[in-house]
């Protein structure tokens, strides 16, 4: 296989850079169809991602319509009901928050909060917020991405290029994301709606679709420490 040739010119960079930084996680949908060859393309596209030994450790299950409405009809019950044992395989983040993460979180949580009009001890409203992930924000594709469980640490990493890759691809073609951990605690439900193996650990989920640019919640673009606080340069 021959590599292609990558974008070249003026144009290039603006296009790239544009595709990455106009990236968001973007939570209200228009209910506009995303085609399936549309998915397909993105995601042989993403799956570009480079891993090591070219192991490809990403499962990905994409689905709309019907199988769509029984995964976020069947998550929703669980969730009213309060229905026990529902506990993601992995931890994603840390339990014990401390700084500078526990006021990057403080900070994200809150400016989503008050662009949704949830105030502080609005238990209701925050649950109702919680419980638009389960509907892929109104997003007319969903995807759950799983990970094979005996595969190491180097791969989990590999499964996040592939998701970066998939996001980026994806503002090519006009499209927004929302990358969900929120789906990690449902295996259960999930493995039977999507044949999902119990040897993959349930990752994480992806809304895809058309942002409603009219929603509150998409004015979020969330901040980025500057560069000299994260990246150390010598002899550049
Ligand atoms: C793997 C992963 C899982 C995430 N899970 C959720 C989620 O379940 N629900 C949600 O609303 N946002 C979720 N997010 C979005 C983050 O909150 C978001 O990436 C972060 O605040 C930075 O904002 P940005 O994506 O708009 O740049 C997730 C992000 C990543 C990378």
């Amino acid at each position: 296989m021959s590599r292609p040739k990558g974008p070249e010119g003026p144009a290039a960079w603006e296009a790239v850079e544009g595709a990455i930084r106009s990236r968001a996680s973007i939570r209200a949908f228009l209910p506009d169809p995303v085609e399936r060859a549309t998915v397909e393309r993105l995601l042989e596209t993403a799956a570009r991602a480079p891993s090591a030994n070219n192991h490809q450790p990403w499962h990905v299950y994409a689905f709309a319509g019907e199988t769509k409405a029984k995964v976020s009809e069947a998550i929703l019950v669980a969730r009213d009901s309060g229905e026990e044992g529902h506990e993601a395989e992995y931890v994603y983040a840390m339990k014990q928050w401390r700084e500078p993460y526990k006021a990057r979180r403080r900070e994200v949580g809150w400016a989503l909060y008050d662009l949704m009009g949830v105030v502080k001890g609005d238990y209701e409203g925050s649950r109702a917020a919680a419980d638009r992930n389960y509907v892929f924000f109104d997003a007319p594709v969903g995807m759950i991405l799983t990970i094979e469980r005996d595969l190491s640490v180097g791969s989990w990493m590999d499964l996040g290029m592939f998701l970066q890759s998939l996001m980026v691809a994806a503002r090519g073609m006009g499209l927004d994301t929302c990358p969900q951990e929120a789906f990690s605690p449902y295996h259960k439900i999930l493995r039977p709606l999507l044949g999902i193996p119990e040897e993959e650990i349930v990752v994480c989920g992806l809304a895809l679709g058309h942002a409603d640019e009219s929603a509150p919640a998409n004015d979020l673009y969330t901040r980025r420490e500057p560069l000299e606080t994260f990246a150390t340069l010598r002899d550049l």
